[in-house]
C-alpha cells in the first residue's frame, strides 16, 4: 500500500466525508438559505469521478467513508455508487461504509444501503413536533422521517439520531427525544450549532446552546458516565446509567477535539477541505478529470492539501458575529 496521509500536526488521515450533491428536499434554516441556488449537474462529479476519487483515497488509508451532501440520498442513482463502495468492504481495505441524511428517503433506500453494506446511518432530526419540525426544516414533514427511522430499524441499520442542540427551541424536548431514542435502542449525539451560513432574521449566537449545559441537564436527572469509546467520528460519549444508553456530545465550540481529528472533506464538486470550520480549499477535480487513468496526479494532490491541514477550526461566538461567523453554508462541505 501507500503510505498513509499523515497531517503537519501527525495526524492520520483515516476518514473521509464526501458530499455527493449540494442539493437538498429541506432547507434546515441553519445549513441553507431559503433560496438556495443550487450547481448546474456539469459541475458535480460523476459517479464515476465520485469512485475513482473514494477509492483513490482507500488506497492511501482511508478505512471510514461517510456519504453526506446536501441529502445523499436525493442524488440519482446513488445506490450505484454505494453499491460499488461494497467493493473496499469486501476486500477488507474499507471498515465503514455509511451516510449522514435526513431520512425523507430512508423508507425506499434503508434495505438497499443494508445490501449495499452500510450497517450504520446517522439520522438528523431536532426536534419531534411536527410544527416545530416543519418551521426548522422549512418545509419538510415530519412523518416521513419517522418512517424512514422505521424503515431503516427494519432494514437492520443501526441508527444514531443527531441534533443540533438549540435553545429556545428544542431545549425542553431534552427529556421527550431521550425517551424516544431509549425506547427505539437509537444512540443519540447532540451537535453544537456552528456560527457558518446567513443568519437570515435569527442570530445563531442567541441559539447557541453549550452541551455543557445539556449535560447537566441530564445529570440532573440520570447518573452519567464518560465513555470511552470512539466511533471514529468526533462525538465524546457518556451512558446514562437508569437507561443504559449511549449520549454523544459534538463540542465545536465548548470543547474543541480538532486535535484528534483524523478526516478531510470533499464537496460535490470535487474540492477538499482540510476543516469543516476553515475557507482553506484546494481542487482535486482537475487532476482526477485531467488524467482519467493515472491516479498518481490525484494522490499528488491530495498528499499537497492534506500538508495544509490546520490546526484547528476558526468559530468563535466571542469575537464581533461579522467575523466570527463563516458565509459558506453547512451543506456546501456536508457537516
Ligand atoms: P459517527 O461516525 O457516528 O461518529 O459520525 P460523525 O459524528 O463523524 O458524523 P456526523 O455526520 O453524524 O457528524 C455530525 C456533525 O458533527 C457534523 O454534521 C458536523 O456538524 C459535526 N462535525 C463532524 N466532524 C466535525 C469536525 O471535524 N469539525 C467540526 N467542527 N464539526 C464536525
Ligand atoms: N451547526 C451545527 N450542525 C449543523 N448541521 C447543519 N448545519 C449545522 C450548523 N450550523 C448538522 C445537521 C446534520 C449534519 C449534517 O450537520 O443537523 O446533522
Ligand atoms: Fe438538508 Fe441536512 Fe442541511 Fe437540513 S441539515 S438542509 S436536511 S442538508
Amino acid at each position: 500500500m501507500n503510505a498513509p496521509l499523515i497531517d503537519p500536526f501527525a495526524r492520520a488521515i483515516t476518514y473521509l466525508r464526501v458530499s455527493v450533491t449540494d442539493r437538498c428536499d429541506f432547507r434546515c434554516v441553519y445549513c441553507m438559505s431559503e433560496n438556495m441556488t443550487f450547481l448546474p449537474k456539469k459541475e458535480l462529479l460523476t459517479l464515476e469521478e465520485l469512485d475513482r476519487m473514494c477509492s483513490t483515497f482507500v488506497g492511501l488509508g482511508v478505512q471510514k467513508l461517510r456519504i453526506t451532501g446536501g441529502e445523499p440520498l436525493v442524488r440519482r442513482d446513488i445506490m450505484t455508487f454505494f453499491n460499488a463502495m461494497g467493493r473496499h468492504l469486501d476486500a477488507g481495505t474499507l471498515k465503514e461504509l455509511t451516510l449522514t441524511t435526513n431520512g425523507s428517503q430512508l423508507e425506499r433506500f434503508a434495505g438497499d444501503l443494508y445490501a449495499a453494506g452500510v450497517r450504520r446511518v446517522n439520522i438528523s432530526l431536532d426536534t419531534l413536533d411536527e410544527g416545530k419540525f416543519a418551521e426548522i426544516t422549512r418545509w419538510g414533514r415530519l412523518a416521513q422521517v419517522l418512517r424512514g427511522v422505521d424503515a431503516a430499524q427494519k432494514a437492520g441499520l443501526r441508527v444514531k439520531i443527531n441534533a443540533v442542540a438549540l435553545k429556545g427551541f428544542n431545549e425542553e424536548e431534552l427529556p421527550t427525544i431521550t425517551k424516544w431514542c431509549a425506547e427505539r435502542d437509537m444512540d443519540l449525539t447532540w451537535i453544537e450549532v456552528m456560527p457558518m451560513g446567513d443568519l437570515g432574521n435569527e442570530d445563531r449566537l442567541d441559539q447557541y446552546w453549550s452541551l455543557e449545559d445539556v449535560r447537566a441537564r441530564y445529570a440532573d436527572h440520570y447518573t452519567v458516565t464518560d465513555l470511552a469509546e470512539s466511533s471514529g467520528g468526533p462525538a465524546r460519549y457518556v451512558r446514562l446509567e437508569e437507561t443504559g444508553q449511549k449520549i454523544g456530545f459534538i463540542t465545536p465550540l465548548s470543547h474543541n477535539f480538532c486535535e484528534s481529528c483524523n478526516r478531510v472533506r470533499i464537496t460535490c464538486t470535487g474540492e477538499i477541505y482540510m476543516c469543516l470550520g476553515q475557507e482553506d480549499v484546494a481542487d482535486l477535480r482537475g487532476p482526477l478529470r485531467a488524467h482519467p487513468t493515472d491516479s498518481a496526479p490525484l494522490e499528488a494532490a491530495i498528499r499537497a492539501a492534506i500538508e495544509r491541514k490546520p490546526k484547528g477550526h476558526d468559530f468563535d461566538y466571542s469575537r464581533q458575529r461579522a467575523d466570527g461567523q463563516m458565509s459558506r453554508h453547512m451543506s456546501h462541505t456536508g457537516g
